[in-house]
């Protein structure tokens, strides 16, 4: 780990399931950029790597879930951290929310959202979406945190050695 991803992993940050849905298309990619962006109207905002195939049908169904992850759920962190070469919602038990986004059952909580605004950010896009529902499933087990999980998303070949002089 080079001293640049070091120091971002102090951001404390947690790790998340994005359910998306586009009419029968569903799918789900592991998220740690995720926030809350609005009390009034009650905002998320989670930003996404715009080569993912999720953000396809994020951008054409413009709705998603926020499932919080468990400590320990690095099982899940790693199967929906991965492309999809197939459907990586086959293996986990999921029910569909009223956007029809995917909501993990083994998830400590979920949010669903509909997609309200999207801003380009470097070389991801920040999209927000509008709290429209959600529940604690769990109340006892903790989140898990971005730190735990490593370098299991390869992001220590994004970050560069050095800064850029202004
Ligand atoms: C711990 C972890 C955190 C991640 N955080 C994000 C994130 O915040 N935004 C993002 O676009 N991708 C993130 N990723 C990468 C995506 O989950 C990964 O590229 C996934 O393959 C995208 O799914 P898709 O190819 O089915 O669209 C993360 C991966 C891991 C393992």
């Amino acid at each position: 780990m080079n001293s640049i991803q070091d120091l971002f992993q102090r951001l404390t940050l947690g790790v998340y399931v994005i359910g998306v849905v586009n009419g029968e298309t569903r799918n789900a990619f592991t998220a740690a950029c995720v926030m809350q962006a609005s009390y009034d109207p009650l905002l998320l905002a989670l930003s996404i790597n715009r080569l993912h195939s999720c953000y396809g049908t994020l951008r054409r169904g413009q709705a998603f879930s926020v499932n919080v992850l468990k400590t320990g759920q690095l099982d899940l962190a790693a199967h929906y951290g991965r492309p999809a070469r197939d459907d990586k919602l086959a293996s986990t038990s999921w029910m569909t929310g009223i956007t029809g986004a995917p909501l993990l059952r083994a998830a400590l909580a979920w949010f669903e959202c509909e997609a309200v605004a999207e801003y380009p950010a470097g070389d991801h896009v920040l999209v927000v979406g509008k709290v429209i529902g959600g529940e604690v499933l769990d109340s006892v087990a903790e989140p898990m945190s971005y730190r735990e999980t490593g370098d299991l998303d390869g992001a220590s070949t994004l970050y560069p050695a050095r800064f850029e002089p202004k």
